[in-house]
């Protein structure tokens, strides 16, 4: 097992759900089931129907308290909107969680952004646990204490800051995920290498046979080393005020192109990252090798670069809106070196606009 550690972030990688309870016990500071069992009166699955349909035995089979309540969302983006967060903090009450109860999120982003918002509001806030099990909530989604949900075309615009008390990854659920899903995830693992770690890029061309075969070993490496990037990130700057803004990249582009061309969220930060490449190449701010390393990464992973939807002025409008932005100022993160990124915020409107057009499939 990999221990991830620091003041605010408890991650652990493992094979399997065997040492979950262990390492609640670690972070928890307790020895035995009976304590736990103390300091929890109850604990509260938030799963979707996949993960309950792939995960939610095998992970029960290692959870042992007297009273364990389940609860099963839809699958997808929808799903994290007010009536479902509604839907969940009447069944908390009706199930009498209290205070001392443990909210476990078990599935993808989605789950674990409402299921955290829930942890985060439930009578002011009530601990939780986030068991990602996509690849892409395990590399970032799961980790640092993000949660929240949508409104209208906005992304994730209600929410709070509320850390798990721990992150606990089981890589071989990744095996479980349809292929589509798993390398969408690849996406956000690209990103990591883009912002921090260029050998982690070329470890990806080298090792991506490997990837794309989900094996084990090379799971636990690749999760561990995004999740050690993210989790130096949030220690450094929990709150966003400045250095965690470096994790947007592609993102900005993202939440319009997600919203409107109705594909998933790791998909529309690939076409996003993309366009933050085209930026910086008109900018002279990278060779154009580095672009070509990175579109040929996304060859190998299948990974898309252009998005299907008419209107590209549509799309820069939800850019526009997006919360990251200051001072109406669209703040952008852009590629300016190997394993090496820029927030920028005097990029010209009309720029942008060009390169969602260039990534527009014909
Ligand atoms: N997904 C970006 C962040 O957690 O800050």
């Amino acid at each position: 097992m990999e221990r991830i550690i620091n003041n605010t972030c408890k991650i652990y990688i493992d094979e399997g759900y065997r040492s979950f309870q262990k390492c609640l016990y670690e972070v928890c500071n307790l020895n035995s089931i009976e304590e736990l069992n103390k300091k929890y009166d109850a604990y509260f699955v938030i799963c979707d129907y996949n993960t309950y349909n792939y995960q939610l035995y095998n992970m029960m089979t290692h959870l042992h308290g007297s009273y364990i309540y389940e609860y099963i969302i839809n699958p997808g983006e929808d799903s994290k909107s007010l009536e479902d967060y509604e839907r969940i903090i009447t069944y908390c009450k009706k199930v009498n969680l209290s205070r001392k109860s443990l909210i476990i999120a078990l599935g993808g982003g989605v789950v674990g952004d409402l299921a955290g918002f829930v942890a985060a509001t439930y009578m002011r806030g009530i601990d939780y646990v986030q068991i990602p099990t996509s690849l892409l909530a395990q590399v970032d989604s799961s980790i640092g204490g993000k949660t929240g949900i949508n409104l209208g075309n906005s992304k994730n615009i209600i929410g709070a800051f509320h850390q798990p008390k721990m992150t606990f990854i089981n890589v071989e659920s990744l095996k479980t995920l349809p292929e589509k899903e798993y390398l969408s995830g690849m996406g956000e693992v690209i990103k990591y290498a883009l912002i921090k770690d260029y050998d982690l890029l070329n470890y990806l061309i080298d090792n991506y046979e490997d990837i794309l075969d989900i094996k084990t070993s090379t799971m636990i490496n690749m999760v561990r080393r995004c999740a050690q990037i993210k989790a130096d990130i949030v220690n450094e700057d929990e709150k966003e005020g400045g250095l965690r803004r470096i994790l947007n990249l592609g993102h900005t582009f993202a939440h319009g192109i997600e919203k409107l061309c109705n594909i998933s969220h790791g998909e529309a930060v690939t076409i996003g990252i993309n366009m933050a490449f085209k930026l910086s190449l008109r900018k002279n701010l990278i060779e154009p090798e580095y672009y070509n390393k990175f579109l040929e990464l996304c060859e190998k992973f299948q990974l898309p670069l252009n998005f299907n939807y008419e209107d590209e002025k549509e799309i820069f409008n939800i850019m526009k809106n997006d919360k990251k932005n200051s001072f109406n100022k669209i703040n952008l993160v852009l590629p300016v070196g190997k394993g090496n990124v820029e927030v920028v915020d005097n990029i010209e409107e009309d720029l942008i606009i060009d390169v969602i057009k260039e990534c527009k499939n014909a």
